[in-house]
């Protein structure tokens, strides 16, 4: 279905844009940042700070005829509301005129800023938000230049407060915004924080207890548009402008979320480049705009006073530090040993990492057969061999699914093993997939599934097989346990779904899984596919 296009004019520049999107959005899509606070283009519009107040003028139906009223050029006739609106809940309509740097909406975004600004302690120079703040830019861009307000009037509230292990707020920063409450609602699930008090007492508080209790906690920093919200890791460690950014992949799950570290020289690390933090970096088929506590906070490893700076070789039962060229001569005279005399080269197996680059994998399969040994791919293990035949191809994206998809999660804690995907599949549930969960124990997850199938540990494979068992005609090929996996009703049931997909995405975990019975789950997920 083609969409419905609607033209209107944002600042005497004309736009065309889909019916139903708001203005802020129209105007961004001519390079017009109308200024926001509460919005987020991830979440629900709630229009609460007023940042965005435009004035909006829509054409005049006569409403005896209900014909357009026009001007005598012609022209549509429009008449402009007497108050300012929100451009973030306003979807646009055809003929409307959007004045968003007209005298009367830059008065208003001032107002709006010096109403803010009246309790905002105004401490950037000591502020971990400091450089990155949209309060600040935005001030700096629409506020007023002085403070009619006395820091002895305003109104304070608690400065260090720690939410939970993670994350520390500032209460007398916060804005009201709600952008941390609605992402732990609306996209997280974790009803874990809330607003308490009213008026310019609000305050942030959590219910849970441990505090802040989510994996997806370091994303409120991210998105809170002034330092209220911190991450304790961070805090007063650098200033924004100090750091270096380079792109990377978290390691730390199958998801591979994007991520930017923030690194620079510390006098504490001997003039070494040192992480200081790490930032989700956007990529809308992997991660959007978020990570998980996992991969923001679990870097510091890299600074480990355990890790292995330097070649080690074992003497007498000791690993003893050594140069590089006494570490590759000894594991050349081990490898040397290894390939000649009657066992020759059956001693030597490489097992090489999915993540190396081709040319080095080429070079470690050389070596190993070059030595009568064997190579082996250790993500081709588990499975990982039939993902590649069968799993899903280049181009795949969650974001895409929605009605018509069945999503099947096989013994697997999503939210555990890969939490990003968790989010993703959520949100493709919310937009209308269909979710079969099929796992031996409880798990967050299955309270938006469909069909949730319990099994034994162990009996992982046989469960799915029991499935292909009853969407197929008998097939003696699927072992002894799945006839009876398939009298099962749930089984029966689950199967029944996944049979109605017009779109379907396995993912298998490694719940209670090992080696061979992860390649006989991933042998049997192939064969439902
Ligand atoms: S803590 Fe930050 S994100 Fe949360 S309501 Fe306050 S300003 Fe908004
Ligand atoms: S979900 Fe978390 S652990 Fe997995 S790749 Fe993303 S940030 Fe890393
Ligand atoms: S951004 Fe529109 S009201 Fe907050």
């Amino acid at each position: 279905m083609t969409e419905k296009m609607v033209k209107l004019t944002i600042d005497d520049q004309e736009v065309e844009a889909p019916e139903g999107t708001l203005i802020v959005n129209a105007a961004k899509m001519i390079g017009n940042d109308i200024p926001v606070f509460c919005y987020h283009p991830k979440m629900e519009p709630v229009g609460m700070c007023r940042m965005c107040l435009v004035e909006i003028g829509r054409p005049v139906k006569d409403r005896q005829t209900g014909e357009w009223v026009r001007e005598e050029d012609g022209s549509l006739q429009i008449q402009f509301g007497p108050k300012l609106e929100t451009a973030c809940t306003t979807p646009i309509s055809e003929g409307m005129v959007v004045r968003g740097n007209s005298k009367k909406a830059l008065a208003g975004r001032k107002d709006i800023l010096e109403f803010l600004l009246t309790s905002h302690p105004l401490d950037c120079p000591i502020c971990d938000k400091g450089g990155e703040c949209p309060l600040q830019n935005l001030t700096m861009a629409f506020g007023p230049g002085q403070s009619r307000f006395l820091v002895d009037e305003k109104y304070h509230l608690g400065k260090h407060v720690p939410l939970g292990e993670l994350i520390i707020l500032d209460r007398e920063r916060c804005i009201q915004c709600a952008r941390c409450t609605r992402f732990q609602d609306e996209i997280v699930d974790d009803h874990v924080i809330g607003f308490f008090q009213r008026g310019r007492g609000l305050e942030i508080v959590t219910f849970s207890d441990p505090g802040f209790d989510s994996y997806f906690s370091g994303n409120t920093t991210d998105i809170c548009p002034v330092g209220a919200l911190t991450t304790i890791d961070f805090r007063f460690e650098a200033r924004p402008w100090e750091l270096m950014v380079g792109a990377s992949i978290c390691p730390h799950c199958p998801v591979g979320c994007n991520t930017s570290l923030n690194t620079r020289r510390e006098a504490r690390a001997q003039g070494d480049v040192v992480i200081k933090r790490v930032m989700p970096r956007q990529n809308e088929k992997v991660n959007e705009i978020w990570i998980c506590d996992k991969g923001r906070f679990a870097y510091h490893f890299a600074q480990s006073g355990d890790r292995l700076v330097q070649p080690m070789v074992r003497r007498d039962g000791e690993l003893i530090p050594t140069t590089w060229t006494d570490a590759l001569n000894t594991a050349a005279e081990g490898f040397k040993a290894s390939s000649t005399g009657p066992n020759a080269g059956k001693d030597v197996l490489a097992i090489g990492s999915g993540r190396l680059s081709n040319e080095d994998l080429y070079n470690l399969q050389r070596f190993s057969t070059g030595l009568g040994g064997r190579s082996v791919l250790y993500t081709s293990m588990g499975g990982g061999d039939l993902v590649a035949q069968v799993g899903v191809g280049q181009g795949t994206n969650f974001s895409d699914m929605g009605p018509g998809t069945t999503i099947l999660v096989a013994a697997c804690d999503l939210q555990e093993e890969a939490p990003i995907w968790f989010l993703r599949v959520k949100q493709a549930v919310d937009r209308g997939a269909n979710l079969v969960v099929v796992n031996p124990r409880t798990t967050k997850l299955e309270k938006y599934a469909s069909q949730v199938v319990r099994y034994a540990y162990g009996a992982e494979a046989q469960t799915i097989l029991g499935m292909v068992n009853t969407l197929s005609a008998k097939r003696p090929d699927l072992g002894e346990a799945a006839p009876a996996a398939s009298r099962d009703g749930r089984i029966n049931e689950a199967a029944q779904s996944v049979s109605r997909a017009e779109n379907l995405v396995i993912i298998y975990g490694s719940e209670g899984t090992g080696l061979e019975s992860s390649q006989a789950l991933a042998q049997a997920c192939a064969n439902l596919l």
